[in-house]
């Protein structure tokens, strides 16, 4: 594993829209691997590929839970509403209060290209909509309050 470099504010590559991953091979895996490793080293919840300069649909989230691999993520249902602090790997330092959903179920592929859905309250309804977010080019500063 490596650690890859984490994309700042101001790049351009944070704005754009994420392009669907097809391919569930070794470069995929060995990227969510290097992501997980740059998030832990980072000490951030989430990660998005475009944050380490790849326009692809796929994210990684630990909330303290364990690691979750999101490739090709969507939104299927909130429920709720929470406004709490949130801050970015790619604005170091950076924080501000934004309004999400309380519950959030999302439907993705894991590495192998296999479906799954997952429920997060709370802290991973937040990660989930953040990380989301970032593949389609918006970042938090965008719904700050
Ligand atoms: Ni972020």
């Amino acid at each position: 594993m490596a650690l890859r470099n984490i994309v700042k504010n101001g790049d351009d590559i944070l704005r754009k829209v994420c392009r669907t991953q097809m391919n569930f091979d070794d470069r995929l895996a060995t990227i969510l691997d290097d992501m997980a490793e740059t998030m832990y080293n980072a000490d951030g919840v989430g990660l998005a590929a475009p944050q380490i300069g790849i326009l692809r649909r796929y994210c990684v989230i630990d909330v303290g839970e364990g690691i979750i691999e999101l490739v090709n993520p969507v939104i299927e249902a909130t429920e709720g509403e929470q406004e709490d602090q949130e801050g970015c790997l790619s604005f170091p330092g950076e924080y501000g209060i934004v309004r999400r959903p309380m519950k959030v179920t999302v439907r993705a592929q894991d590495r192998h290209g296999k479906s799954f859905t997952i429920t997060g309250e709370g802290l991973l309804a937040r990660a989930l909509c953040h990380e989301i977010d970032h593949l389609d080019g918006i970042v938090y500063k965008d719904r700050q309050l």
